[in-house]
């Protein structure tokens, strides 16, 4: 390489260095900005409908009251039925209760979304702790249990595993997340197998289901928050963005194998100690 050649490089591979950290803030950036985007949209439209409801149950409380207050006004009870009949009182009493129920269900979807955004929020807190995986993944297999029990047959496969510095109660969300998504793959009755093993400095745990699969179009945007192929009410499309950010955090890896008609397969990997404790560790040495 000539020596103007060798300069040019050594610029280039400065400015990229430079670059780098401002990349990965932009990124960061427009992460939450799509998060941000993501939650005004998915919020906006149920408390759209939830506020239509409460002004159309204002008016039939409204038309309510006027048939109670008549009670002491009216001279005959057919009179009452006539004031009944012209505010449509067979109509809102359908028509209310059906009104109270769709907007509960509004605020359910409002208050499951704010619950997955603080799990968000929770990252940062909690101490990295030594815990032994398996009975981590033995209380969330005990939580999940009630909406997996009518899915599938779970098979727990565990290898020997040393204790592994984490944070406890965010790996369990990891794990059920997986499990969650497994049970929702499989359409009417599967195996679910949950797996653990050990290489070198790290361990790893895996869900396996037999379930649908993932389409090849779908892979990349697994992670990518809101993404769901679920209806409407059923995912937030939040289960996997989070369980990213936990493993990063971690400083692991999630690998995916799937195929589409037999099932998937979710492979967390985990640092047995974390980076920062191996390098206090090499200094004491
Ligand atoms: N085991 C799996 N088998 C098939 N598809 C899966 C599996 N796990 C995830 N997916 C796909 O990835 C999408 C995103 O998953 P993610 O857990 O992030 O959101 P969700 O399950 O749709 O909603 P949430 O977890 O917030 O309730 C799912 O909608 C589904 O299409
Ligand atoms: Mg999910």
């Amino acid at each position: 390489m000539q020596s103007n050649d060798a300069d040019r490089m050594s610029q280039l591979l400065c400015d990229l260095k430079q670059a780098n950290p401002q990349l990965l803030q932009s990124e960061k950036l427009a992460a939450i900005g799509q998060l941000a985007a993501g939650v005004a949209h998915e919020i906006n439209n149920p408390v759209g409908y939830v506020f239509s409801n409460l002004k159309t149950l204002a008016e039939y409380v409204r038309d309510l009251l006027c048939i109670i207050d008549a009670t002491d006004q009216v001279g005959s009870l057919e009179e009452l039925q006539a004031l009944k009949q012209s505010l449509d009182y067979d109509y809102i009493r359908d028509d209310a209760k059906a009104l109270i129920a769709e907007s509960e269900e509004g605020i359910e979807r409002v208050k499951s979304l704010i619950t997955a955004l603080k799990d968000f929020s929770h990252i940062e807190e909690d101490d990295f702790v030594f815990v032994d995986l398996h009975h981590g993944l033995d209380t969330t297999l005990h939580l999940a249990n009630n909406e997996l029990k009518y899915k599938a047959e779970v098979i727990k496969e565990y290898a020997t595993l040393p204790h592994v510095e984490c944070l406890p109660s965010q790996v369990k969300q990891v794990a059920l997340n997986l499990l969650t998504n497994a049970s929702q793959a499989i359409k009417n009755h599967g195996v679910i197998t949950l797996r653990t093993g050990h290489e070198g400095e790290r361990i790893w745990f895996e869900v396996s289901d037999t379930g649908c699969g993932i389409p090849p179009e779908h892979r990349d945007r697994l992670f990518e928050p809101f993404f769901t192929t679920k209806p409407i009410g059923e995912g937030t499309g939040l289960g996997l963005a989070l369980s990213f950010s936990i493993v990063q955090k971690h400083g692991g890896q999630i690998e995916i194998d799937s195929e589409v008609g037999q099932g998937s397969t979710f492979r967390v990997w985990l640092p047995i100690k974390q980076p920062r404790r191996v390098e206090q560790e090499q200094g004491q040495r």
